[in-house]
C-alpha cells in the first residue's frame, strides 16, 4: 500500500489555519483519501500533557531552550505514536504546526538560532519532514485584530509584542525561501473561500493525480 502524505500548516497566530484544516480534510475525503487532522504541540495523550506545561503559566516560566526541548519531546511522541503509524496505513496527516514552528518561534523569534534548532531537529526527527508545508502569510497587525475579535483565550504567546510577530512573519518567509521545494504560501488576508481555493491548487500541483473539486 502507498504511504500517506504528511502536510503541515504554519504561520503566525490568527492566520486561520484551523478553519482551513477542516476544509482541506473534507476536500481530501471527497477524493476518497482518509485523513487525520492533528496539531502541535499536542496530538497524543503525552504530547497534550506537555502542551499544557509549555503553553500554560507565565511568560517567564521556561527559558527559550527549555521551551524548544519541550516542543521536541512532544513532537517525538506525536511522530512515533500517531503520525508515522497513520502514514504507514496510507492515511494522510494534516498537522496544525510542526517543526517549522520551532524554527520560526524558538530559532528566529526567540533568538536561539537556526543551527541549534536544526541540530536538535536532526537528533530527534532524523530527517523526517513534511511532504508539503502550507504557510499562511498575514500582516501581524491584521492577524492580532482577528485573534482579539474571536475572543479566544489568550495563550501566553498571544500577549507577545507586535515586534515579536513581525520578526516571526519574516522568519516564516525566510524558512519558506530556504525550503522552496516543500513550501506553498497562501495569502491569509483573503476570504476563507479564496484561501481554500489557493490551498487546493497547491495540493494538486504537489501531488500529481490528485483531483479536488
Ligand atoms: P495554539 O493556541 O495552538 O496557537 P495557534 O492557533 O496559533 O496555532 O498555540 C500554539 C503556540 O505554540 C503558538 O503560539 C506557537 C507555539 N509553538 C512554538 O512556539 N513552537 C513550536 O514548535 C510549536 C509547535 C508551537
Amino acid at each position: 500500500m502507498e504511504t500517506g502524505k504528511f502536510i503541515t500548516l504554519e504561520g503566525g497566530e490568527g492566520a486561520g489555519k484551523t478553519t482551513q484544516a477542516t476544509r482541506i480534510k473534507s476536500a481530501l475525503e471527497a477524493a476518497n483519501i482518509e485523513v487525520v487532522v492533528t496539531r502541535e504541540p499536542g496530538g497524543t495523550f503525552g504530547a497534550e500533557a506537555i502542551r499544557d506545561l509549555v503553553l500554560g503559566g507565565s511568560h517567564e516560566r521556561w527559558s527559550g531552550l527549555t521551551e524548544l526541548l519541550l516542543m521536541y519531546a512532544a513532537r517525538l511522541d506525536h511522530v512515533e505514536k500517531l503520525i508515522k503509524p497513520a502514514l504507514a496505513r496510507g492515511v494522510w496527516v494534516l498537522c496544525d504546526r510542526f517543526n517549522d514552528s520551532s524554527m520560526g518561534y524558538q530559532g528566529y523569534a526567540r533568538g536561539l538560532g537556526r543551527e541549534r534548532v536544526a541540530a536538535i531537529d536532526q537528533v530527534v526527527l532524523d530527517g523526517f519532514k513534511p511532504d508539503l508545508t502550507i504557510l499562511f502569510d498575514i500582516d501581524p497587525i491584521l492577524a492580532q485584530r482577528r485573534v482579539k475579535t474571536r475572543g479566544e483565550d489568550l495563550s501566553r504567546f498571544d500577549t507577545e509584542e507586535l515586534e515579536f510577530h513581525k520578526t516571526l512573519r519574516a522568519a516564516f518567509l525566510d524558512i519558506a525561501k530556504r525550503n522552496a521545494e516543500r513550501f506553498g504560501i497562501v495569502d491569509a488576508t483573503l476570504s476563507r473561500d479564496a484561501i481554500e481555493t489557493q490551498i487546493k491548487h497547491i495540493l494538486m500541483q504537489k501531488f500529481t493525480g490528485l483531483r479536488l473539486g
